[in-house]
This record gives structure tokens, C-alpha cells and sequence, in this order.
């Protein structure tokens, strides 16, 4: 039975599913980027039940979430310098900082790694729940492996409803993306994943930052095992044109009501397509990331059959997180008249 817990001013409401994080149990929570799946980072049952509820890959690594300096402490051998300053600067908030991981934290936790990925998310319950259970709490993203991650409580309920304990519902994830992963254990910090936190803003504060070479070069194994695996993927097939090609999306629709197809289209320009299924996503990239796995579960939802969406055409910022996503759910196809290899587009 998965218990459902509303987040209500009064925090306290979470004091019981504290509770059961920290005796073992598995508790899904929101926080500002996507619903987590959390459990004790300290107990390596409760960490492995994580994997069975999503059916997640076991080389695939956790992220530990702390909610304060003494609890991120206990989970890395140290903090250089620059890691201290990337965590005031952006704690709490969208940046997982990979690190040398302590001797309190298992390899189940790390798929067998040395590091680990931490973070402080910046959600008050998210904040509330892991400081009341006393433990850090390894969680990847709520959703069952390979689906949308969940952005909303009611994404988590069907995903997982029957396989965890709890599910915190704090309304729709603000960010609506996953934080960026930032590895601080090599010479020159790497991006491998990119996220809430921009390269720009991570290279203001440590100069120079750079994206590991395979989330450009599609034939290079990803340095984080996550980014091997395709992901994000909705039921639906998924057909990415560049946005300011509406002549071509246009095509694609008349095809498929040819064809018989049920079509539905995720746009951030104002064209106003002739399709049964239309969602909005908004016309600037923090919008349309808000809102992308969301709309994707949606279609899914009514049983499109294709989904054509617009690549935004802008650049920087959130951007390269929100292309990522995209093309990782497309699985690394973009129908396009301009020819650009996959580096000009990150
Ligand atoms: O925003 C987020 O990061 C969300 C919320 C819940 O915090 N979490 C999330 O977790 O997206 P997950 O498990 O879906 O993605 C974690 C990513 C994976 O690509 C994983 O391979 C990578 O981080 N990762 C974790 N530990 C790592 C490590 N030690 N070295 C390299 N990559 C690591
Ligand atoms: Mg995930």
C-alpha cells in the first residue's frame, strides 16, 4: 500500500514518512527540479529495493541528497575548495557535484564507484523530510526506468503507486528538469549531464568547466553510466523538428492524418497547428522545460501515436538541458533541412 501525503504549510505533516525513510522504507518527494525516489543512503536493503521499484539497471549510480554542510560531510572524503564554492553559491538548489565518496557510503550506492554524486535540492519539504530523518537519502528520479522523469505527484502515482511507501505530493516541480551533473574529481570540472545550473553560471564561478566530450559525440561512451541508456522516452514515437520550420511540421501532419495516424504536436513557437493534440509549451526555454515531460506524459495519456515537437532554436541557459532531454527521448533523431552534427547542438 503507497500511502499519499499532501505538503500543507505545517511541514509536519512529512514527520511520519521521515520516519520511514530513515527505518528503511521508500519515499517519493518532490523537489525543485523532478520527483525523487528516496531512501537511506545508509541502508543498503533499502537502496537496493530503489532499483527493484524502478526496474533501474544496477551500474546506474545515486544521487545522495543532504540538507545541510555536517550530513554532506559524512558522505565525501572531502570538499576542495572549488566544490565549497560551487555549494554556496548554488546550494540549495539544481547542482549534483560529483566527489570522492566516504567509507559510510556502499557501492550499491555508487554502482561499484569510488564518487559520489550530492546534492542539496531547494524545496522546503523535499529540505524538511531529509533533515527530520537524520540520514542522507539516495534518490534518482521517480519514474520507472526509461519513462518521462515525474514533474507532478500524480506522474509518481502512476508510475509507481503499489511499489513505494509513501508519495509526497508538492504540486508541479518548478525547474521540471534534472539537476546538472558536475564532476569536481578530474583536472578540469566536466559536465555530464547538463541541467538547472548553466555552464555559463558554473563557469563564472570556476572559470574554466567543460562538457564531457560524449554528450557531444554520440560514439563516445558517456562518462556518467546514466547517459548511456536511452531515457525520457515517451510510448509515443517522437519526431523532433527545429522550431521556425513550421512548413515541414506541417507535412509531417498531413501525412499522418493521411496515414490515420493520431498526431499531436509540442510547440514554443505561436503557429497555430492544424493538429488534434496541440500543447503549448511556451515560447521562452525555461517555459517549455517546465513543462516537456509533463506534455510528454499527456500525449501518452490521450494515446497519440506521434508526437512531433519543436526544438527551440535559442541557446545558453537551460537550453542544452532541455535539447538533451529531447533528444535523448528521440533517441538521437532531428528531422532537419539544415544539417548540424550533434555538437552544435548542445
Ligand atoms: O534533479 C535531479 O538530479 C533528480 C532529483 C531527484 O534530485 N535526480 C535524478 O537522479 O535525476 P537520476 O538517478 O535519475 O540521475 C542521476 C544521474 C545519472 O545519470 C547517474 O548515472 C549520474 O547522475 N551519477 C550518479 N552518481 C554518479 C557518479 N558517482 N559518477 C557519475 N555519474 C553519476
Ligand atoms: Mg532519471
Amino acid at each position: 500500500m503507497t500511502k499519499i501525503i499532501q505538503v500543507e504549510n505545517d511541514l509536519s505533516v512529512l514527520d511520519e514518512a521521515a520516519e520511514a525513510l530513515s527505518a528503511g522504507q521508500l519515499v517519493a518527494f518532490p523537489t525543485e527540479t523532478v520527483y525523487g525516489l528516496g531512501a537511506s543512503a545508509l541502508d543498503e536493503a533499502a537502496v537496493g529495493h530503489i532499483f527493484e521499484a524502478k526496474g533501474r539497471p544496477q551500474d546506474n549510480p545515486l544521487i545522495v541528497h543532504v540538507s545541510n554542510r555536517d550530513m554532506l560531510n559524512s558522505v565525501v572524503k572531502s570538499v576542495p575548495a572549488a566544490a565549497a564554492q560551487l555549494m554556496e553559491t548554488f546550494w540549495p538548489g539544481p547542482l549534483t557535484i560529483i566527489l570522492e565518496k566516504s567509507d559510510l557510503i556502499s557501492h550499491t550506492v555508487t554502482a561499484g564507484l569510488e564518487t559520489v554524486a550530492v546534492r542539496m535540492p531547494n524545496h522546503p519539504a523535499a529540505l524538511h523530510l531529509i533533515e527530520k530523518s537524520g540520514v542522507p537519502v539516495a534518490a534518482p528520479s521517480a519514474n520507472l526506468s526509461g519513462s518521462p522523469s515525474t514533474t507532478r505527484a500524480s506522474h509518481v502515482i502512476a508510475d509507481l503507486s503499489g511499489r513505494v511507501d509513501y508519495i509526497i505530493d508538492g504540486g508541479a516541480c518548478l525547474v521540471g528538469l534534472e539537476s546538472t551533473v558536475l564532476d569536481m574529481t578530474g583536472e578540469v570540472p566536466q559536465i555530464l549531464r547538463p541541467g538547472g545550473v548553466s555552464l555559463e553560471a558554473l563557469q563564472m564561478v570556476l572559470g574554466e568547466v567543460r562538457y564531457e566530450p560524449a554528450l557531444q559525440d554520440a560514439e563516445k561512451t558517456p562518462k556518467s553510466p546514466g547517459m548511456k541508456y536511452r531515457h525520457y522516452a515517451p510510448k509515443a514515437e517522437l519526431l523532433l523538428v527545429d522550431a521556425g520550420e513550421e512548413k515541414r511540421i506541417e507535412e509531417f501532419l498531413n501525412e499522418a492524418k493521411e496515414k490515420g495516424n493520431k498526431t499531436g504536436v509540442l510547440c514554443c513557437t505561436r503557429h497555430p497547428y492544424d493538429a488534434e493534440y496541440v500543447v503549448p509549451c511556451g515560447t521562452d526555454a525555461a517555459a517549455y522545460a517546465h513543462s516537456l515531460f509533463d506534455a510528454l506524459r499527456q500525449m501518452d495519456d490521450w494515446g497519440v501515436e506521434l508526437i512531433i515537437a519543436e526544438l527551440p532554436a535559442d541557446s545558453g541557459g537551460i537550453v542544452p538541458a532541455l535539447k538533451n532531454r529531447m533528444l535523448k527521448a528521440a533517441g538521437g533523431r532531428v528531422v532537419s533541412d539544415v544539417v548540424e552534427t550533434r555538437a552544435e547542438r548542445i
